[in-house]
C-alpha cells in the first residue's frame, strides 16, 4: 500500500486567520465571544473553540446586546453589519480578504450598471454575502442555469471562492454570449483551485481516494466531486476513527486530500492511523509488502510496478522517517536562506535548495520602496527570505525579503523599552476609515484622525505621501499593530518651546501677544506657547467695565512681564502700562479752539462732565451749555446726550478741559447768533436811553435845589448833605427815582 498526502492541506490562509483572531479575542475578553456562524465547518474545531469561550451564534437575535461578536471568514452583508451596530455588538470583521475583494467587485460594478451574476451555491452564506454588497445579483450553479438567463446589456460575473473551475468556465462561456458587454473575474480562491487540481490529479493516479473534511463544507464536497469523478473509489471522512481497512487492498495507492477548513492535525492522524492499519496489514502473512510516502508532491511519478517491489525492500524508511522528510519541505510563511543567482528588472531569483528557484518580485524586495535591489545585494549573496507562495500558479516559488525585513524591524522596535518615548519619520501610505495608515520603518502603523495634528484636520488625504513625525502610543504585539500619533509629537515640541519660554520670562520685559480670551476679571493673552493674564486694571489708564471695552479676541498687542510664577505657572500682563498715559498727549488731541464730541456722563449744579475717550472728561460750565442763560443744566441737556463742544481751555497738570457748548450752537446757527447780538444791542440802547434820563433828571433836581430859599439860606448845610448822599446804582435808578424824590421831599418838609 502507498499512501500519498497532497501538498496543500491545513486551514486555508482565511480560516486559519479566522481562528486566530477568534482566539485573540476570546483571550482579551476572557472568553464569552461570539462567533456569527460557525467560523469552521469542524465539529472538533467547534468544541476546541468552545472550550476557549468562543461560541457560535446562527442568529444575531441570539447573541446579548454589546458583546464581543466575530464575523467568520465567509462574510456578511451589510446589513448583517449594520444590524450589528443596531446591537451594539463589539464587531471584529474576521472576513476572508478574497471574500472581501469579490464584495467590492459586486459592489462596484453594480454601481456601473452591470447585472452581477455569482456563480455558486444560493444557499451558501458566502454568496449570500456577496449577494448583499450588490442589488438583484443573480445565482447561477450550473450551466443549465446560466442557459436560462436572458440577455442583458452589461454583465458582471464572479464565483463563489469555493467554486469548481471547470463549471466556471463552462458558464463563464455561456454568459459571454448573453450580455452586450461581459466581465468575467475569476475569483475562484487559489487555495481551492491548487486543491482541487491536485484532488483531479492524484485521483487520476491513485486507486483509493481519501478526502478528510466535514460533510458541511462546500469545498471538501467540491473534493470529493473532483475525485469521484476520476477515481472509483473515494471515502470521505471527518476524522480517524471513520478509517477501515475494508475495501483496501495492499497495492493500492491511496491519495489524501483535506478540505480548507480540515485543520493539519485531523489530517495526520487519518494518515497515522492508516500506517498502523498498514503496519497490521504487514503481519498478515498473505499482506504484501507495503510502501508509505506521506506529503508526496502531485508532481512526483507514481512508482510503477517494478519500483514498486524494489521497494519491498527490508531497508525501505518507515512511515515516520518518511514522514520526518516531510518536515524539511518548504511551506507558505517559512524564512530560509538563499543565495542570489539573478537579478533583472528589480526581481531577485533566488536558489533556495528547493526543486524550483525562487523569485522576489520588487514590490516584496524592501520595506522601503525606493530601494533598487541591485543597489543591495549582488549575485552570490546570501539572503533571507520568507516563502510567500509556494506555488505560484507558474511553478514559481515566491518569495519575500521585505517580510524577513519587515520582521525584523518589528522585533527591533519591540525590543525597544524607550518605544513610546521615540519620535519617528514615517510616510502617510493611505486614508482608511477613522484615520491614515503610515509606516514606520516599512511597518504599517495606524494613526487616527485625532492623532494627526492638534487642530482639526480637515483633509487626511493631505498627510498621503508626505513624511510625517510620529510617537507609537500603542502596540498590539499578537496583532502586530502600532497605533501612532503626530499630535502626540506636536505636542511634546509645544512642550520643550513652552519650557523654553518659561525659562526666557523676563519680569519687566515687552513681548507680544495675541488675545485670546476675554473674561470679566481681565483678557487672556498668548505669549508664545504661555498664556498669561492682563487684569482688567492693566487693560487701561481709565476705567473699564470690561476687557473688551479695550481688546479683542485675536488682537496681536504689545503687554509688559509684570510677574512670572513658574511654580503655578502664572504670567501676569500689563497693557496699560505701554500705552501714553492719556492727560500726557490732550494738549495735542484737543487743542484749544477744536470742535469735540463727546456723551454727557454727569450733571452737577455749575455744569455738565462730557466724556471725550475713557479716561478723559471735559467740563461745560453751566453759563456755557445753552445760547441764553438758564436755571439748570438739564433745561438744555441730559446723562447721555452727545454733544458737541468747543475747547476753551486745557490744563494737563490739573487734569481739567474747559469746553463750551454754546459757543458751537453760535458758529453752527448764525441767525442765532444774529439774534442774540440785535438783543443784546437793543438792551444796550434801553441802557443808555436811561442812564440819559437818569442825568437829566439829576440835573433837574439839583436846580430846583439850588434854587430854592432853604438851600441857599443854609447851602452850608446842604453842601455838607450832599457831600453825604450817595446816589443809587445806575440800574435801580429807574425804579427807585421816586423814592429818591420823596426822601428830597420829606426832608425839606423837615
Ligand atoms: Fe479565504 Fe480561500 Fe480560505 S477564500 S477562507 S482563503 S478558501
Amino acid at each position: 500500500m502507498q499512501i500519498i498526502a497532497a501538498h496543500n492541506i491545513g486551514f486555508c490562509f482565511g480560516v486559519e486567520r479566522a481562528i486566530r483572531i477568534a482566539k485573540e479575542e476570546a483571550k482579551r475578553h476572557g472568553g464569552a465571544v461570539y462567533t456569527y456562524g460557525e467560523l469552521i465547518h469542524n465539529a472538533a474545531v467547534i468544541r476546541e473553540l468552545e472550550e476557549e469561550g468562543i461560541r457560535a451564534a446562527e442568529s444575531l437575535e441570539d447573541i446579548p446586546q454589546g458583546s464581543p461578536v466575530i464575523l467568520r471568514s465567509h462574510g456578511v452583508t451589510p446589513q448583517e453589519i449594520e444590524r450589528c451596530h443596531e446591537k451594539s455588538f463589539l464587531l471584529t470583521d474576521a472576513t476572508c480578504p478574497f471574500v472581501k475583494k469579490i464584495h467590492g467587485i459586486v459592489g462596484e460594478y453594480c454601481e456601473r450598471g452591470y447585472h452581477i451574476v455569482i456563480f455558486g451555491s444560493s444557499d451558501h452564506p458566502e454568496v449570500k454575502g456577496i449577494a448583499g454588497w450588490c442589488r438583484n445579483a443573480r445565482v447561477v450553479s450550473s450551466a443549465q442555469e446560466a442557459e436560462s438567463l436572458p440577455f442583458v446589456e452589461k454583465l458582471c460575473l464572479v464565483s463563489q471562492t469555493t467554486a469548481s473551475y471547470e463549471p466556471f468556465l463552462e458558464v463563464t462561456d455561456i454568459l459571454s454570449k448573453k450580455a452586450g458587454e461581459f466581465l468575467f473575474f475569476n475569483t475562484i480562491c487559489e487555495t481551492t483551485a491548487t486543491r482541487q487540481f491536485e484532488a483531479e490529479a492524484l485521483s487520476k493516479k491513485c486507486t483509493k481516494m481519501i478526502v478528510v473534511g466535514s460533510p458541511h463544507s462546500s469545498n471538501t464536497q467540491k473534493l470529493v466531486q473532483i475525485c469521484e469523478k476520476y477515481c472509483n473509489y473515494v471515502l470521505p471522512v471527518s476524522k480517524d476513527c471513520e478509517l477501515s481497512l475494508e475495501n483496501i487492498a495492499t497495492n493500492d495507492i491511496i491519495g489524501v486530500v483535506g478540505g480548507a477548513s480540515t485543520p493539519i492535525w485531523i489530517i495526520m492522524e487519518v494518515i497515522t492511523r492508516m500506517s498502523e492499519l498498514e503496519k497490521t496489514m504487514a503481519e498478515s502473512p498473505e499482506v504484501e509488502k507495503v510502501e508509505a510516502e506521506v506529503a508526496a508532491t502531485v508532481e512526483q511519478p507514481i512508482p510503477a510496478e517494478s519500483e514498486h517491489a524494489a521497494a519491498q525492500d527490508a531497508s525501505e524508511p518507515s512511515f515516520e522517517e518518511v514522514f520526518e522528510k516531510t518536515l524539511v519541505r518548504i511551506k507558505n510563511g517559512q524564512i530560509i536562506k538563499g543565495s542570489v543567482v539573478q537579478i533583472v528588472d528589480g526581481e531577485v531569483c533566488v536558489n533556495i535548495g528547493y526543486k524550483s528557484d525562487g523569485f522576489i518580485p520588487r514590490n516584496e524586495f524592501s520595506t522601503d520602496t525606493d530601494v533598487n535591489p541591485s543597489d543591495v545585494v549582488k549575485v552570490g549573496d546570501e539572503i533571507e527570505v520568507e516563502v510567500i507562495k509556494v506555488n505560484d500558479g507558474e511553478g514559481n516559488v515566491l518569495l519575500s525579503r521585505k517580510n524577513v525585513e519587515g520582521k525584523k524591524i518589528w522585533d527591533e522596535l519591540m525590543q525597544d523599552e524607550a518605544i513610546q518615548d521615540k519620535v519617528f519619520t514615517g510616510i502617510g501610505k493611505e486614508v482608511v476609515k477613522g484615520g491614515m495608515i503610515a509606516t514606520i520603518n516599512g511597518i504599517r502603523a495606524f494613526v487616527p484622525a485625532s492623532q494627526l495634528s492638534t487642530k482639526y484636520v480637515e483633509n487626511i488625504g493631505d498627510f498621503v505621501g508626505e513624511e510625517i513625525s510620529l510617537k507609537v502610543i500603542e502596540v498590539d504585539k499578537s496583532r502586530k499593530r502600532i497605533v501612532a500619533s503626530h499630535k502626540a509629537v506636536m505636542q511634546a515640541e509645544a512642550e520643550i518651546v513652552r519650557k523654553e519660554l518659561w525659562a526666557k520670562l523676563e519680569v519687566g520685559a515687552k513681548v507680544n501677544g495675541i488675545v485670546r480670551r476675554l473674561t470679566d476679571f481681565g483678557a487672556f493673552v498668548d505669549i508664545g506657547g504661555i498664556d498669561g493674564l492682563v487684569h482688567v486694571t492693566d487693560v487701561a489708564w481709565g476705567r473699564v467695565k470690561h476687557p473688551s471695552d479695550v481688546l479683542s479676541i485675536g488682537q496681536e498687542i504689545e503687554v509688559l512681564i509684570r510677574d512670572v510664577d513658574i511654580e503655578k505657572q502664572r504670567v501676569s500682563l500689563g497693557y496699560k502700562q505701554l500705552q501714553p498715559k492719556p492727560w500726557t498727549m490732550a494738549n495735542e488731541k484737543y487743542p484749544v479752539g477744536s470742535i469735540v464730541e463727546g456723551r454727557v456722563v454727569r450733571i452737577v449744579p455749575f455744569g455738565a462732565f462730557v466724556a471725550l475717550e475713557p479716561t478723559i472728561d471735559g467740563l461745560i460750565h453751566i453759563s456755557q451749555v445753552g445760547v441764553r442763560r438758564i436755571e439748570k443744566v438739564e433745561d438744555e441737556i441730559n446723562v447721555g446726550d452727545i454733544v458737541r463742544c468747543k475747547v476753551l481751555d486745557v490744563n494737563t497738570e490739573a487734569k481739567r478741559i474747559s469746553l463750551s457748548r454754546r459757543e458751537v450752537v453760535l458758529e453752527e446757527n448764525p441767525e442765532v447768533a444774529e439774534e442774540l447780538a440785535k438783543e443784546k444791542a437793543d438792551r444796550e440802547q434801553q441802557a443808555a436811553d436811561r442812564a440819559a434820563e437818569r442825568a437829566a433828571a439829576m440835573e433837574s433836581a439839583k436846580a430846583t435845589r439850588e434854587n430854592s430859599p432853604a438851600a441857599r439860606t443854609d447851602k452850608r448845610r446842604t453842601r455838607r448833605e450832599d457831600s453825604e448822599y450817595e446816589l443809587p446804582p445806575v440800574q435801580s435808578a429807574t425804579t427807585s427815582l421816586a423814592d429818591l424824590f420823596s426822601n428830597f421831599s420829606e426832608e425839606n418838609e423837615n
